[in-house]
């Protein structure tokens, strides 16, 4: 199972849940609600504001070519209009960082987070939401677009969507949290991007897309853009009840997504697990007895990801990268063998014609997981909660081996050159 000389190898993070101190966002107002949905605050995260360069050299060490990272929109516009060189420059260091170490820049402009002022102006329930994501875009692209070797727009575009049913359960079943959290943000719980998947949502969001496409296209036309997409396998039970909900679903939540997609240079798919649909048509959230489930309560089922690229490949023919896949766990075991069977689903989807140009883990660093706080760990690195030093694991060396050779064979010699890899990136093993 070899993968083509230019596939991209990466690895992704989001600003929130790396950076630390993102404290004119949204969602640092809705953390320190008092009730919040949030189970912690984000704080420093991983301090990556500082210790950017520290991770190239980890990403660089272990034999990825590709970064994904996102740039802060509350930081970059920290009130209506008002623009910081200061924080531009500071993500222009990073991009650099990345070329210098030979790591293509993958710049997100929206995962999740808005300034607090977006919020107050109605965030992504209000109609202004696309012409000031526009404009953002096209003053940051200026500033660092054709310094970028792929940008994303907006990052899942579709989640609100597919949490609408889940988001309007938890508000009626929390009312106080949402109360608390209305008046820390100053602005309706729907503003914020989880929530916001109500009446109007899809247009507005595929218009954002469009006007932010525009705009770094503008800036820098030789940059491939896309959008992310939360895309799951969905599986029905052998009933006709079942059938017409898994279509009904993705006639919500993915088409008209992977219609504005048809347009672009690719589409960016993350896929965690697969979604089952039982006999009477609805979605069972809980997998059934004995199902092997991951620390997010997911179903264990790497090969998603595979079904996952077939369905948006089947209906976009849009070149694919995935730009998510991961598993939150612990045992680092089974995230080598998630990433090696989620791998050989690619692959095999691949053989079968559909073009997938790269993978791209989910994530770097053991991270903030929104409201789930720092307890879920997804990432190929540790990071101590107290010191912020970071621990290798051997996840982390296989997929850097799997990126060197290109291949998937390579994963089953890696684990013995685990101790060595920590080594030469200069960080110390767990
Ligand atoms: C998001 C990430 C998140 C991950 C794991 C994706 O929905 O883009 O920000 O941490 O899933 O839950």
């Amino acid at each position: 199972m070899t993968f083509p000389a230019d596939f991209v190898w990466g690895a992704a993070t989001a600003a929130h849940q790396v950076e630390g101190g993102n404290w004119n966002s949204d969602c640092w107002a809705l953390e320190h609600a008092k009730p919040s949905f949030f189970v912690e605050p984000s704080g420093v995260a991983c301090d990556q504001f500082a210790r950017y360069a520290d991770d190239l050299a980890i990403l660089a060490g272990l034999g990825l070519n590709t970064y994904r990272f996102s740039i802060e929109w509350a930081r970059v516009e920290p009130e209506e209009g008002a623009f910081s060189q200061q924080i531009l420059d500071h993500y222009k260091r990073v991009i650099d960082a990345c070329w210098t170490r030979n790591i293509q820049p993958m710049a997100t402009f929206h995962h999740f987070t808005n300034p607090r002022w977006v919020a107050r102006d109605g965030g992504w329930a209000g109609d202004r939401i696309a012409d000031r994501f526009a404009r953002y875009c096209e003053v940051t692209a200026e500033a660092l677009g054709d310094q970028l070797a792929y940008a994303c727009t907006i990052n899942e575009i579709n989640l609100p969507d597919s949490l609408e049913e889940l988001m309007s359960r938890v508000k009626t079943k929390y009312p106080e949290r949402v109360a608390a959290g209305e008046a820390a943000m100053g602005a309706p719980i729907e503003s914020f991007f989880l929530f916001a998947g109500l009446e109007g949502y899809t247009q507005r969001a595929v218009r954002a897309h469009h006007l932010a496409r525009d705009a770094i296209k503008a800036a820098a036309p030789h940059v491939p853009v896309g959008m992310t997409m939360s895309i799951q396998e969905c599986e029905a039970e052998d009933t006709d009840a079942a059938r017409s909900a898994v279509s009904a679903y993705k006639q919500r939540v993915y088409a008209p997504y992977y219609e504005a997609a048809k347009a672009d240079d690719f589409l960016g798919v993350q896929t965690y697990t697969r979604m089952r649909f039982g006999a009477d048509g609805k979605y069972t959230r809980r997998p059934p007895q004995g199902v092997e489930l991951t620390q997010m309560g997911y179903e264990y089922r790497p090969k998603a990801l595979g079904a996952a690229c077939r369905d948006a490949w089947a209906a976009t023919q849009t070149p694919i990268i995935v730009t998510e896949s991961g598993i939150a766990t612990q045992d680092d075991d089974r995230r080598r063998a998630f990433i090696r069977s989620a791998l050989a689903s690619v692959s095999a989807a691949m053989a079968d014609g559909v073009d997938i140009r790269g993978y791209v883990y989910w994530t770097l660093l053991d991270n903030f997981e929104w409201m789930s706080g720092y307890a879920p760990t997804f990432g190929l690195v540790g990071v101590d909660r107290r010191t912020m030093a970071r621990a290798i694991k051997p996840s982390a060396v296989m997929i850097g081996e799997i990126a060197r050779a290109n291949g998937l064979d390579a994963a089953e010699k890696s684990a013995d050159r685990v101790l060595s890899a920590g080594a030469a990136v200069g960080v110390s093993d767990r």
